[in-house]
């Protein structure tokens, strides 16, 4: 079966008579527990909620690529698990605090998401660990991993779409000895599945793409390896950086459309980063399904979908904002991965070494010829 089918048919119930289709979220913060607490498959929800193990479930055969029908799903018969936090964030967070202890070395790219970095700098270096950092282009973080304990890799890098090789950095970072954990976010597990390319983790925001409609804060950690997951999983239970069960729920139901959505917003993000190539108004377009892009060929083989997201650069900061001002159907705020077209200049939020004409776009769902002729007419307006 294909992904797309399988996605769809995991986020059933067991097909008992009576039964909804989809499970309905659980409210509760206690659940009954009489006598031994540990004999209850609930018992506090800062640690577990049917709502999440439902999601967890259907994240965890995405990343490792193994589906069945919900009701065949019991936990051994998976290569990975997941857990699901509030956010990407808390998600990223929960390795760094599981995995990382004074003097140890993590590995960085310099162009990762700005507050994967600021994490890492104000907190995790205040009390001790070493941070290395070098750029996701042409597998550079490979070569500062002597002593490391962590590798952390994002690719496509936001926002700059920088690629690296997931398995060969793999390799490398487990003969030294290293973890690797990949921030798999703007692909996400259907677009990229970084445990089947080698990884320990793979650590998403799945506010973006995965959940796709703007309206919820979500991220998960997924993993193969049982000790790691405790540690997550002791981290989450204990830091309490948990989700509701109606973001839960609300994640569930998004997921369903989540192959539609992707093969149409990464099927826009192509059409219109060709369009963008043809304006002379346009400086450079960043998006790894662009064949000259240096890292097409690598992303080729290791993703499913090149994902939503592209970025170009327009001449100044004035020309940036004429661009703005005039699209219809471009909406000018942060994020990415939502059914409606968005973009930002990411300069204007200061975290990111972009030029201040720099503009990184999400593709949506809507008609691709709508959105390059209104993307057409933006650009007309920066001459
Ligand atoms: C690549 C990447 N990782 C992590 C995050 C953090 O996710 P969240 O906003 O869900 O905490 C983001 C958010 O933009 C991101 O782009």
């Amino acid at each position: 079966m294909q992904d797309s089918t399988r996605i769809v048919r995991s986020t059933l119930t067991r097909a008992a008579a009576g039964e909804p289709l989809h499970p309905g979220p659980v409210f509760a913060a206690p659940y009954h527990t009489p006598g031994d607490p540990n004999d209850a498959p609930y018992s506090y929800a800062r640690s577990h909620n049917p709502t999440w193990t439902a999601l967890e479930k259907v994240i965890a055969q995405m990343e490792s690529g193994e589906f069945a029908p919900a009701h065949e799903q019991a936990g051994e018969r998976y290569r990975a698990n997941a857990l699901v936090f509030a956010s990407g964030m808390a998600a990223s967070t929960a390795v760094f605090g599981a995995v990382l202890r004074p003097g140890d070395v993590a590995v960085l790219p310099e162009n990762a998401y700005f507050h994967t970095r600021s994490v890492m700098r104000d907190f995790f270096e205040q009390m001790g660990v070493v941070a290395r950092y070098a750029r996701t282009a042409r597998d550079a973080q490979g070569d500062h991993l002597d002593g490391a304990k962590l590798l952390w890799i994002e690719t496509p890098s936001n926002p700059t779409m920088d690629i690296c090789d997931i398995t060969a950095l793999c390799r490398k970072a487990h003969a030294t000895g290293a973890l690797v954990a990949v921030d798999n976010t703007t692909p996400t597990a259907l677009g990229q599945k970084p445990l089947a390319l080698g990884a320990d983790f793979s650590v998403a925001s799945d506010t973006k793409s995965m959940t796709g409609h703007s309206d919820i804060l979500l991220g998960h950690v997924a993993t193969r390896d049982r000790e790691l997951l405790q540690k997550i999983d002791q981290w989450r239970t204990l830091t309490g950086g948990v989700l509701g069960p109606m973001e839960a729920w609300l994640a569930l139901r998004s997921i369903g459309t989540l192959p539609l959505r992707l093969e149409r917003s990464s099927q826009n993000a192509q059409k219109i980063a060709e369009y963008l190539r043809t304006r002379e108004e346009v400086k450079t377009v960043l998006y790894p399904g662009l064949k000259d892009h240096p890292g097409h060929e690598i992303a080729a083989r290791q993703m499913q979908y090149f994902g939503a997201v592209l970025s170009f650069e327009l001449e100044s900061k004035a020309k940036a904002e004429a661009f703005f001002a005039k699209v219809k159907l471009v909406t000018e705020a942060t994020s990415f991965g939502g059914t409606c077209t968005c973009a930002e200049r990411r300069a204007r939020w200061g975290g990111d070494a972009v030029p201040e004409g720099f503009i990184r776009l999400s593709a949506g769902i809507e008609a691709p010829e709508d959105l390059i002729a209104d993307i057409g007419q933006g650009l007309d307006a920066t001459r």
